[in-house]
Parts: structure tokens; C-alpha cells; sequence
């Protein structure tokens, strides 16, 4: 038996930082525990609510929508369906045809099954974090997996790395499955690995599910010119209820006409009313400019309380999603702790996310709140080191699993 306290990570956070917090309730970005205690959520509710918890007006209009509509149907076939799909075939015009599923392990799995049907073969390579599943909690994702995959190879976003298992396993490689960290790696890492997928004649498979809908409008593939085979996406799709995708070249998806995908909660219809709804307030609030409008704000709010409190930290990443890199994971740990302490919702590594409910009296809560936190912080901490070039390998290989060499080599990314 394995010992889940000495090996399981999410066991590792929960102690560490989360466990004692029973939330019941959340608004916008402030959420309140059982004992009545605020958070500010710097999460996004981990990228599920683009919009806030509890939007007044996609509540109302997915209520008023609900009093037509069924909320489970006998086949997950259904016109709400029809319609969400055409929508993602505008929002995703290279990518023609949709596969719905519930999770964003559910898309990043069925991918894989997508383009193993599709080429015959059964290696992929990957870089990144792509869910819970056996499939991706292998090395280095899982010290200790009881079943290893030799089919799945991590190339920790390395090139070196990856060039050398597309060597080894020569006409045994279905595809290459990349997530996209734009806060370290830049579009060109991408963009390369796309031509050596081409050169070796495998597919391109990009992991959105965390950037897709709030990086860009269409993207982080589209916004960077990248032709994937196959994308997936999850959050931002249905404002917080469990709706997932894998998009695909009409080429590629050939393989889900011959995988079995089943999923007997396709027939809730209410997800895929709240993903049409969602959809249509994307674009009537454009919400993406908003993501990043309120995202600007929270970097800055940041930016500057380390500034003026002489707190050794570096931001990186965009406005709607970045880190914040401290001198070592034992800064970042009690940085995080006292974060929670004080109602800042937030573990290290983390990825900052905006919302578009993040007001006024957000950030006059937040100000003060994270005042307190880096009073504390400070107290205990070393303030003399610095964050170095070390401190940001050490961040990407606890965050992202990427080796030093591939850290560095987009240093001019991140510098
Ligand atoms: C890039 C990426 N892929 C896959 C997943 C897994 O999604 P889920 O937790 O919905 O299974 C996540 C979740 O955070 C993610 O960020």
C-alpha cells in the first residue's frame, strides 16, 4: 500500500494549507467559510467562474432558460448541444468538428484516445499537467504510479528531451500533448514544437483547458498562429457547471468516429444550456476584455504592496493569468499560509486568476487583507534573498514539472 500522506500532493496541499476551510457560500470573487470568515479568491474558483460566483444575471437567465428547457434528455444528441457546437466551430474555425464531455480530465483522456484511433499508434509526449487520470499521473507527475505507462513519456517541456523520444520511438508516437504556461513559455516554444510534430508526422494535441477561453478570444493557438490537431477546453465553457471539449481538425477527429467515448451525463441538457448562456454573455460583456482589465488591476495591487513593503517577488504571466515566483517553495509556502490566514485565497505555486466580478470593493478588501499577509510574512521570512534564476527553475519544476535546461532556455520570456 502506498502511504497517501507521504505521497499524495493534493494530501500535501490540503494539510498544508487548505484543509481546515469549509466554504458555504461565494459571491463575485468573495467567498465566505462556515464560520463566517471572508476569502478573496485569486482562483477564479481554479478557473471555473470566469464570470463570478453566483452572476446575478447568468443565474436569472439560466433560470428563465430552464423553465423551457428539459434538464436531462434519453440521448446526449440534443438541439442545445447542436448549438453549442456550432458556436465553438465559429470560436474555433480551424478546429471544425466538437467532442463534449464532463471534466477536463474527460477531454484531456479522450484526446489521447482520439489521436491513438486516428494514427494507430499508442506513444504520447507530453509536457504539462493534464488531470487526475492514471494516464498523466505517471513520472514525473507521480513519484510512484502503480501502474506505469511506458507509452506515456514526459518531455518536461524540454526540446532536447522531446527531439530524442520522437528518435527512439520512431513510428510508435500518436501525438504530442503540450499545455501551454504562458507565464514561462513563450508562443515560439510552441510554435517550434508544432514544426518538429509536422517533421515527425504526429499530431499536435494542446491542453487548453486552463487558458483556452480566457487568453485570448479563440485561444491561445489562435492568438499564436499555432495549427493544432486537437485542443481542449473545459473552463470558461459553462460558467462553472462541468462541461468539457475536445476540438479537432475534421482529419483528426476521424479517430473519435472510431474510439468509444460513452458518457452517460452528455443527456444533462442544463450543461449545455449554461454553455450556450455563457457563451453569449462571453460575448455581450465581452468578458475576455474584462478578464484581462481586472487582471491588470490584480498584478498591480500586487506589484506594488511588494514594492512598498520590500518583499522579494517577481510576477509573471499575463494580465488574466500569472505567477508570483518568491526566492524558494519554503517563502512561497508561508507567503500562501499567511495569504489564507488573513482571507486570501491562494496556494504556491498558483495561478492568479481574474474574474470579471472582481469590483471596487474587491480590491478594497484585498488591499488591506494583503497588507496584514506580507506584515506576517515578512516576521518570519528572510527578506535579504532575492528571486533569482534559481528560485524560477525551482518554481517551474514544483509548478509545471519542467527540467532546468527547459526553465532557462526561454529565460527571455521570463526575465
Ligand atoms: C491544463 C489542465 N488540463 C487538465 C486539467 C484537469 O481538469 P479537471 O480538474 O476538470 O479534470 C486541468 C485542471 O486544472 C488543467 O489545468
Amino acid at each position: 500500500m502506498l502511504d497517501p500522506v507521504v505521497t499524495g500532493y493534493l494530501t500535501e496541499w490540503e494539510r498544508e494549507t487548505r484543509s481546515s476551510i469549509v466554504f458555504r457560500s461565494a459571491k463575485g470573487a468573495m467567498a465566505e467559510d462556515i464560520d463566517g470568515k471572508t476569502y478573496l479568491d485569486m482562483t477564479s474558483c481554479s478557473g471555473a467562474s470566469p464570470l463570478g460566483s453566483n452572476d446575478p444575471v447568468f443565474k436569472a437567465r439560466l433560470a428563465q432558460a430552464m423553465e423551457r428547457e428539459t434538464d436531462v434528455l434519453p440521448s446526449p444528441v440534443s438541439e442545445q448541444r447542436q448549438r453549442l457546437a456550432e458556436k465553438m466551430a465559429t470560436m474555433f474555425p480551424d478546429h471544425p468538428r466538437v467532442f463534449f464531455l464532463r471534466t477536463g480530465s474527460c477531454a484531456t483522456e479522450a484526446a489521447v484516445r482520439i489521436a491513438r484511433h486516428r494514427t494507430g499508434r499508442p506513444v504520447i509526449l507530453t509536457a504539462g499537467f493534464h488531470g487526475w487520470h492514471d494516464l498523466f499521473q505517471q513520472h514525473p507527475w507521480s513519484n510512484n504510479p502503480p501502474a506505469e505507462d511506458r507509452h506515456i513519456q514526459d518531455f518536461q517541456y524540454d526540446l532536447d528531451i522531446l527531439e530524442r523520444q520522437l528518435v527512439e520511438n520512431q513510428g510508435r508516437v500518436a501525438g504530442i500533448f503540450f499545455t501551454p504556461e504562458p507565464s514561462v513559455f513563450p508562443p515560439e516554444l510552441l510554435q517550434k514544437i508544432s514544426r518538429m510534430a509536422k517533421l515527425h508526422g504526429v499530431l499536435l494535441i494542446v491542453d487548453e483547458v486552463l487558458c483556452g477561453l480566457r487568453y485570448a478570444k479563440g485561444g491561445y493557438c489562435q492568438q499564436h498562429g499555432v495549427k493544432a490537431d486537437l485542443i481542449t477546453l473545459a473552463k470558461g465553457i459553462a460558467q462553472g457547471v462541468g462541461l468539457s471539449a475536445v476540438v479537432g481538425t475534421a482529419d483528426a477527429m476521424e479517430g473519435a468516429d472510431r474510439a468509444y467515448l460513452g458518457n452517460t451525463y452528455l443527456r444533462e441538457n442544463r450543461a449545455f444550456v449554461a454553455g450556450n448562456l455563457t457563451q453569449e454573455l462571453f460575448e455581450e460583456g465581452q468578458i475576455v476584455a474584462r478578464l484581462a482589465e481586472s487582471g491588470a488591476a490584480l498584478k498591480e495591487l500586487f506589484l506594488l504592496s511588494f514594492e512598498r513593503n520590500a518583499i522579494p517577488a517577481r510576477i509573471l504571466g499575463s494580465d488574466s493569468m500569472f505567477d508570483i515566483v518568491l526566492p524558494s517553495l519554503s517563502h512561497g509556502r508561508a507567503f500562501a499560509q499567511r495569504c489564507l490566514q488573513h482571507g486570501i485565497y491562494i496556494g504556491y505555486p498558483g495561478k492568479y486568476m481574474s474574474n470579471a466580478a472582481m469590483d471596487d470593493a474587491f480590491f478594497r478588501a484585498l488591499q488591506p487583507a494583503l497588507e496584514r499577509a506580507l506584515a506576517d510574512y515578512r516576521k518570519d521570512q528572510d527578506m535579504t534573498v532575492q528571486v533569482t534564476e534559481a528560485s524560477v527553475v525551482e518554481y517551474c519544476a514544483k509548478a509545471f514539472h519542467a527540467t532546468e535546461h527547459a526553465c532557462l532556455s526561454n529565460k527571455h520570456h521570463w526575465a
